[in-house]
């Protein structure tokens, strides 16, 4: 088991993975119109990176090391590398549900009440789903979209597992927050990827485009062959703010993916403020997730 006093500051700077995400809702809080939806009204540039500014001073020093390791060590050699060792996906066979449990043994014993945290998140997000009426790929969506999260399980580094996701191999987005950590970023130093394309051609589409390495990617990869592709843009790209928040990006979106990102973004709102509403009765559900795993899944998944 996993917990914080184990941590190693320089893989794992946050006290817990929820840090980054309390982070996020600060810079994007409920309610607030999301700048992509804002598209074509005049935003004043000024204004945005004064907002930026305030997001990085007022962010927790922990978080603020985090993004520097993962502007730092991002790069495009660096996904490459991630995406040849993890995504044969040869390391185990487990059900979702034994997922969900393997994804629960990363505790943070700073807290006695987090024990939970991880099923929790997935069930009230899969919940809020539901209980809104959406489509059952969708409450399923909710379900699972965070159990690439079991990356930290193999060893792999906080910075390599969590964050706002960002594509490598081009210029990097000045919505990125703390986006002056890229300058630490050996990719900064190669003019081949410091264009808006990079190595990329004009609309080619997400899916050949390499967003930094994580567990969106990852869980992408796991239900690729199983569930609807809106549901697999969710969990693709669930954690890419600069496009689904921020607009940005979209000369790399072909037109498939412009509409698509509907849907990322009908999903963001359930991932993000679902927290710390009523604590899910996990016994009284798991019969209806277990029926609803079994309509898409198979009985065991490869990870
Ligand atoms: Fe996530
Ligand atoms: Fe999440």
């Amino acid at each position: 088991m996993q917990t914080a006093s184990d941590r190693d500051p320089t893989q794992a700077p946050l006290e817990h993975l929820e840090e980054w995400e309390d982070f996020l809702k600060t810079r994007y809080p409920e309610n607030a119109v999301a700048p992509a939806a804002q598209a074509f009204q005049a935003v004043d540039p000024n204004k945005q990176q004064e907002q930026f500014r305030n997001y990085e001073a007022d962010a927790r020093p922990t978080v603020r090391e985090f993004y520097r390791l993962n502007h730092r060590h991002q790069t495009y050699d660096f996904v490459q590398g991630k995406k040849r060792e993890f995504l044969g996906l040869s390391r185990r066979r487990m059900s979702v549900w034994e997922a969900i449990e393997f994804l629960n043994t990363l505790v943070d014993d700073s807290d006695p009440d987090t024990d939970l945290s991880q099923l929790e998140h997935l069930l009230q997000t899969a919940e809020q789903i539901r209980r809104d009426g959406h489509p059952r790929w969708f409450i399923l969506a909710g379900l699972v979209h965070d159990l690439g999260k079991i990356l930290c399980l193999f060893g792999e580094p906080q910075w390599a597992v969590v964050g706002d996701t960002f594509p490598v191999g081009c210029a990097y987005s000045d919505k990125i927050v703390f986006h002056g950590f890229f300058a630490d970023n050996p990719d900064s130093r190669n003019a081949d990827y410091q264009t808006r394309l990079g190595v990329y051609a004009a609309g080619c589409g997400l899916d050949q485009v390499h967003l930094s390495w994580g567990h969106d990617e990852y869980i992408y990869h796991v239900m690729k062959d199983y569930l609807p592709e809106e549901a697999l843009y969710m969990l693709r790209f669930h954690s890419f703010y600069p496009a689904h928040r921020e607009g940005d990006y979209t000369w790399l979106m072909n037109d498939k993916d412009k509409k698509m990102f509907d849907w990322v973004r009908a999903f963001n709102p359930y991932d993000l403020y679902t927290k710390s509403h009523q604590r899910p009765d996990v016994k009284a559900l798991r019969p209806f997730y277990e029926d609803l795993i079994s309509e898409y899944l198979p009985a065991t998944l490869k990870w």
